[in-house]
């Protein structure tokens, strides 16, 4: 059955009034693909009636980056909704979300300056914001996000305790194709070759996982002798950052560490910027 689809804040309002029961939202921007679907599906098992917003946040984009090209394929994303059994499709213009330029947005603080916050300076702010505004208008007891964005996740956890926003946040797998690439609207961007130098990430993550035994710096060593290939190929990848870091403080582990940590993964392949993780355990708790 096609998704009640809604575009203003009154009607918003009006058919979440409607709503009896649990309410699960899956933020996206649209452009959805098999990661999305998952996260639509884990909705689903969450809740009794399942959101999905589809807006692309100009305020996460920095300038030269792909805001204007981002992938925009409503018609498809509905489709997928309604295959998926969505309930409720909240798709506003940018004039709903931003009837002015706004005064008052949200600080992502120290953990949104490292990693993907360095290489996309002011990136965290603009998504916490447009975050922030969903989660006000749309009023989910959950909201489900992807752990491929590992840190956007870690930082939405943090605004939500900070702030005290009534939500519970739940994160959804990394779905991958079968070579290992990490599922990413942006994947549509890469030439063939491109695709090549792109499963780097993977690869990158998957050696370092290999290594944990061995302990932190074993596992960055054995991510960055990968990377160094890929960076000598053709295209090349232009690697943004490598890190392993706390997974709920993105602060850096090394040495004698132990406990979970996440190794994050950055780069760009022509003009198209990719991000990848994966999750680790070191020492006892392994
Ligand atoms: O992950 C995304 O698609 C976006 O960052 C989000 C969470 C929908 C906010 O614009």
């Amino acid at each position: 059955m096609t998704p009640v689809v809604v575009r203003t804040r009154e009607e918003l309002a009006e058919a979440r009034s409607r709503v009896e029961g649990t309410l699960a939202l899956v933020p996206t921007m649209g452009a959805l693909h098999e990661g999305h679907l998952s996260l639509i599906r884990q909705a689903g098992r969450r809740a009794g009636t399942v959101a999905v917003s589809i807006f692309v946040n100009p305020l996460q984009f920095g300038p030269g980056e792909d805001f204007d090209r981002y992938p925009r394929t409503f018609a498809a994303d509905l489709e997928a909704c309604a295959a998926e059994g969505v309930d409720l499709v909240f798709a506003p213009g940018r004039e709903i979300m931003y009837p002015g330029e706004p005064q008052v947005t949200i600080k992502s603080g120290p953990m949104g300056e490292v990693a993907e916050g360095a290489a996309r300076p002011g990136h965290f702010d603009g998504m916490l914001t447009v975050v922030l505004k969903l989660l006000n208008l749309v009023r989910p007891d959950v909201a489900i996000f992807g752990e491929k964005d590992a840190q956007q996740l870690a930082m939405i956890r943090r605004m939500v305790a900070d702030l005290n926003v009534p939500v519970e946040v739940v994160g959804g797998p990394t779905v991958r194709e079968p070579d290992g690439l990490a599922l990413s609207s942006r994947n549509r961007y890469l030439s063939a070759a491109e695709r090549e130098t792109a499963l780097a990430l993977s690869r990158a993550l998957r050696a370092g996982a290999d290594a944990a035994a061995a302990g932190p710096d074993a596992v960055t060593a054995a991510a960055n002798a990968v990377l160094d290939k890929a960076t000598a190929a053709d295209p090349p990848l232009g690697l943004d950052y490598l890190v392993l870091v706390d997974p709920s403080t993105f602060t850096a582990v090394a040495g004698s560490h132990a406990g979970p940590a996440v190794l994050a993964v950055a780069g760009r392949v022509g003009a198209t910027h990719l991000i990848d993780n994966v999750s680790l355990q070191f020492g006892k708790e392994h």
